[in-house]
């Protein structure tokens, strides 16, 4: 497959060398699904690009190594990526692509997967583990990094989500999304309980239906996990985000007027109203 690229990347316009520091590392925000196709390339690409709108230096992490869903649905062809960090061919902050003029110029940066590069499943715990560890110092010089893993609830999937300090859990209303969604929040409250878990519903017909929804999960993990995770908003279904992601261009940039980005960019604002840590009383 080969894809053209869009006008919007700058690659002259990588991180500089030495970026500048944060005093606090910023949040990362894993998007995670037991199910796979339930729309965690779509919400993670939206939440970046709102999180950019909100002025939040903003990374996203193609977390489904093998599969490079974030360089499709974004439509991008890059030269480096995970894959070549993990092989120890290129440090982690040079892989950084720009899109939209890049994190802290009205854009954000991507550090992309690669179709057709081992998977996630394939990588030793201590590469994966090397991995999670780079993106924590990477948080150091943004806001918000936006993890897009891929669906299930194996083992890697796990560590890296364990570098997150939150989830986004990306589930609809079909059952076996429900059920593999319980058991990713069963599983991540096991090994990383420390992790803030949220939850997103999406494709739905319609806000009932999706508040349905869940309550539903949402009991269950009361009653049988004794947590609660918020309800971070109803995504609505609409036929727009499958024909952006056949065009390869982004919903967001295209149509932001469009439902099911209004509801996502309410996610990504209680997450910067949430994210933001409490000042300390003088
Ligand atoms: N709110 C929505 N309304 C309509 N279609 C949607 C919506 N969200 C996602 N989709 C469509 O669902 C399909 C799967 O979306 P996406 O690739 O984002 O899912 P995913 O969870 O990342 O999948 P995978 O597990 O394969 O990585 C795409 O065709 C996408 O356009
Ligand atoms: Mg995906």
């Amino acid at each position: 497959m080969s894809f053209m690229l869009p006008k919007s990347m700058d690659r002259s316009n990588r991180l500089p060398k030495t970026p500048q520091r944060r005093v606090e590392p910023g949040t990362i925000i894993a998007v995670a699904s037991g199910k796979g196709g339930v729309g965690k390339t779509f919400m993670s690409i939206t939440l970046a690009s709102a999180f950019a709108n909100l002025g939040e230096r903003t990374l996203l992490v193609d977390g489904d190594l093998g599969l490079a869903n974030v360089d499709v649905q974004l439509g991008i062809a890059p030269e480096t990526d995970l894959a070549a960090v993990i092989a120890g061919w290129i440090e982690l902050e040079d892989a950084v692509i720009n899109v939209d003029g890049g994190a802290g110029k009205g854009g954000f940066d991507v550090l992309p997967g690669r179709s057709g590069s081992g998977a996630l499943a394939e990588l030793s715990p201590e590469e994966v583990a090397r991995l999670a560890a780079g993106l924590s110092s990477l948080s150091l010089q943004y806001d918000k990094i936006v993890l897009d893993l891929g669906a299930g609830i194996e083992a890697n999937c796990m560590r890296l989500a364990r570098a997150a300090d939150k989830a986004l859990m990306v589930i609809t209303d079909d059952p076996s999304s429900m059920t593999d969604g319980y058991a990713f929040i069963k599983v991540l409250r096991g090994y990383a309980p420390d992790v803030e878990q949220h939850i997103a519903i999406n494709q739905a017909p319609n806000r009932a239906t999706g508040q349905q929804t869940y309550e539903a999960i949402a009991m269950a993990c009361r009653q049988f996990l004794g947590f609660r995770p918020t309800l971070a908003g109803v995504v609505m279904r609409d036929e727009k985000v499958r024909e952006a992601v056949r065009r390869q261009r982004t919903l967001i940039s295209t149509d932001p007027k469009a439902q099911p980005i209004q509801d996502a960019i309410a996610i990504a604002q209680t997450f910067v109203t949430r994210g933001k840590r409490p000042h300390l009383p003088i």
